[in-house]
């Protein structure tokens, strides 16, 4: 195949139509943010929880970072069957599942019911759809796959918390679907390497391990990249954080031969902390440099919400097309699906 990747291509291989979702994500975005939501009237909690797991559970690690810019009340996200002990009526929660049937987030919010909490589900249906109250319900639209439902876990939960008074969200959404929109030109499959930096990242990632880097604010982000990279193109990836992976991580970019074999992605923030900026390019010359490729991802926009998002998107353009260079289907997660019945047996 040649440094590009034509629409006939990709339609023989993405047999689930993923592209077409991809390319909807700005307009996902909105939707999901005027989705019908309950107005809770309840005083401001003095947490939030967000229970989910896999591609349900990264809009609560995307809602943590951006509250924690806006200097709102802390997030937690938890990913286990408990909940933390010291979670109680005056935390507000939010049980997010795609299916509705996934048993970790099920087990957690009969927990956080009985503990007396103020519970939001969200979900197309299934189990948590029927064990939660109707009134505190956020019905999504069917038909996805989980983690192409990003929008859809991120942004009725903005509206909730912006309804309820604990955090504006409003004028962050326009800059944010503006953005994407304009994004969508550079990444979609109209637009060839190297202008597209989503394609061009794809054929830097076939056959070497990629490796996503980022400060705090993006770590979500970066865990996203690598969670489309394992369920998309069916790959292995890591991702690790600044400043804490110069005490660790560093030494095996100086020292381990398999440094050749790895790109390096680092996610950049215009905002990010200046000693993180020093540590990117100190890192890269003591460490990165000695990756087969280093390349660079800068966030667009002034709000959290549009930077957060506009770094996750080129993740997921990068992830499907390298899914295209490897002939693989992007949508399904055959695995993932065997081991829910194995549990169920
Ligand atoms: C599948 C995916 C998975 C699921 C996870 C939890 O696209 O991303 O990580 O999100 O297995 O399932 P749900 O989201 O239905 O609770």
């Amino acid at each position: 195949m040649a440094n590009s990747i034509s629409v006939d291509e990709i339609k023989k291989i993405d047999q689930s139509n993923t592209l077409d979702v991809l390319l909807s994500f700005p307009d996902m975005v909105r939707k999901a943010y005027d989705l019908p939501r309950p107005q809770l009237r309840v005083p401001k909690p003095e947490n939030i929880l967000v229970i989910g797991m896999g591609g349900s559970a990264i809009g609560g690690d995307l809602l943590s970072a951006w509250m924690l810019e806006k200097k709102g009340p802390q997030v937690l996200v938890n990913r286990d069957y408990d909940i933390p002990s010291y979670i109680g009526p005056k935390t507000l929660v939010f049980a997010v599942s795609y299916s509705g049937n996934t048993e970790e987030t099920l087990s957690a919010y009969e927990q956080a019911r009985k503990r007396g909490c103020t519970i939001v589900t969200v979900s197309s249906g299934g189990k948590l759809a029927e064990m939660g109250d109707k009134k505190t319900h956020i019905a999504l639209p069917k038909g996805l796959q989980p983690r192409a439902a990003v929008a859809y876990m991120l942004m009725p939960v903005l509206g909730v918390l912006q309804d309820m008074g604990v955090m504006s969200s409003k004028g962050e959404v326009d800059e944010a679907v503006e953005m994407l929109k304009g994004l969508m030109r550079d990444i979609g499959p109209g637009t060839q390497p190297p202008a597209n930096p989503a394609m061009s990242l794809a054929f830097d990632f076939k056959d070497t391990f990629p490796m996503i880097f980022c400060g705090p604010f993006l770590a979500p982000v970066a865990k996203r990249w690598r969670t489309q990279l394992n369920e998309n193109a069916k790959v292995l990836a890591r991702e690790d954080v600044l400043p804490e992976l110069d005490h660790n991580d560093l030494v095996a970019w100086a020292e381990d031969p398999m440094a050749a074999r790895c790109t390096v992605v680092l996610l950049r923030d215009s905002l990010e902390h200046p000693r993180v900026a020093k540590r990117m390019g100190l890192t890269r010359k003591l460490g990165w440099d000695r990756a087969k490729v280093v390349r660079e991802v800068h966030t667009k926009g002034k709000g959290a919400l549009a930077r957060l998002l506009t770094a996750l998107v080129v993740g997921d353009f990068a992830s499907f097309y390298l899914a295209m260079l490897r002939g693989a289907d992007p949508t399904p997660v055959q695995v993932i699906e065997r081991l829910k019945k194995e549990l169920a047996g």
